[in-house]
């Protein structure tokens, strides 16, 4: 069953004000275009998502899709591949040594609407490109990523919101993800840790309890233009299928935690769970299409101490 289709534009289409101003180094906007209506909070608070379709134009997502055959052609510990292939599942924590996805974390059009859902400011808990590639991509199992960060992370409630940005078209055919609206609200629902399905360990709920659900609520996968933006409740259920279709599907998923709400064990390395708390500081709306500083600590390589475990948080 499909869902209507949510299709929210931007608040305003005001080109970017220059109200800025320096703190501590970073420049921070004092102007909020991308403010959400009383309707889209209302609508957010129902459904458990919004769809922002071509938020970004193709120009600002060449910038980000340019960088990820690099980015992928790395062996490093934060390429995930599929099972039993070379293609990349997921790559992590890229806002910590590229810089045009270090610019994308600090994006007023997504940081923004997420500070105003919490009525505070936000750090960076987990920042992923997945790759879902053309005829290799895998499944995601229907999961609640709230249940991990609180199983695994100790994050204490669930004011932590996910942000999925498409850098490929979406369609029907390339593994859109797939909701199962108002699943949000029914807080976190019972789950079993899943070793073996893919490559990626998953904190995963049972089909009998996904077609109650689905009964309920219906599926909903919102498709449309690389540029794309959903912003999602981290309790909502969801799920996406294999991509048996010639085009990849790489979208950036980052999952922006309230500051108070900061995660409390390491048990997972840190660049799958971050520990640097530090609240975000969004940069100007043109920041990547321009050369701005941002920091990329992780540019030479990963620390020792952020590859593993840390248990006493
Ligand atoms: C996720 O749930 O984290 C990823 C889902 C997808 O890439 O389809
Ligand atoms: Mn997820």
């Amino acid at each position: 069953m499909e869902h209507p289709e949510c299709i929210f534009q931007r608040h305003t289409q005001t080109p970017a004000s220059s109200i800025i101003q320096m703190v501590g180094g970073e420049t921070l906007l004092e102007d909020h275009r991308m403010k959400l209506s009383r309707e889209q909070i209302e609508q957010f608070e129902n459904d458990g998502y919004l769809f922002f379709p071509s938020l970004f134009t193709r120009e600002e997502i060449r910038v980000l899709i340019d960088e990820v055959p690099s980015l992928y052609a790395q062996s490093r510990p934060e390429n995930v591949r599929e099972k039993g292939s070379d293609a990349v599942r997921t790559n992590f924590a890229a806002h910590m040594y590229s810089r045009p996805f270090a610019k994308l974390a600090r994006h007023p059009r997504m940081v923004e609407p997420i500070m105003q859902v919490f009525g505070e400011e936000v750090y960076m808990h987990q920042f992923k490109i997945n790759g879902k590639m053309a005829f290799e991509g895998d499944v995601w199992q229907w999961h609640q990523d709230y249940a991990t960060w609180k199983n695994d992370d100790l994050m204490p409630e669930a004011r932590a919101m996910n942000v999925a940005i498409f850098l490929d078209d979406v369609n029907e055919f390339n593994g859109p993800l797939m909701f199962i609206p108002g699943s949000h609200k029914l807080g976190v629902v019972e789950a079993e840790h899943d070793l073996s399905t893919t490559s990626y360990p998953l904190w995963t709920i049972n089909h009998e309890t996904i077609a109650k659900l689905v009964e309920r609520g219906g599926i909903v996968a919102p498709k449309g233009t690389a540029g794309s933006m959903i912003l999602f409740h981290s309790c909502l259920v969801h799920a996406s299928g294999s991509n048996l279709s010639p085009w990849n599907r790489i979208s950036v998923y980052l999952s922006l935690c309230a500051v108070s709400n900061h995660i409390r064990r390491f048990k997972r390395p840190e660049y799958i769970a971050h520990r640097d708390f530090t609240p975000l500081r969004c940069l100007p709306d043109d920041c990547l299409l321009k050369d701005y500083d941002v920091p990329l600590p992780w540019k030479d390589g990963t620390p020792e101490e952020s590859l593993k475990p840390l248990l006493a948080a």
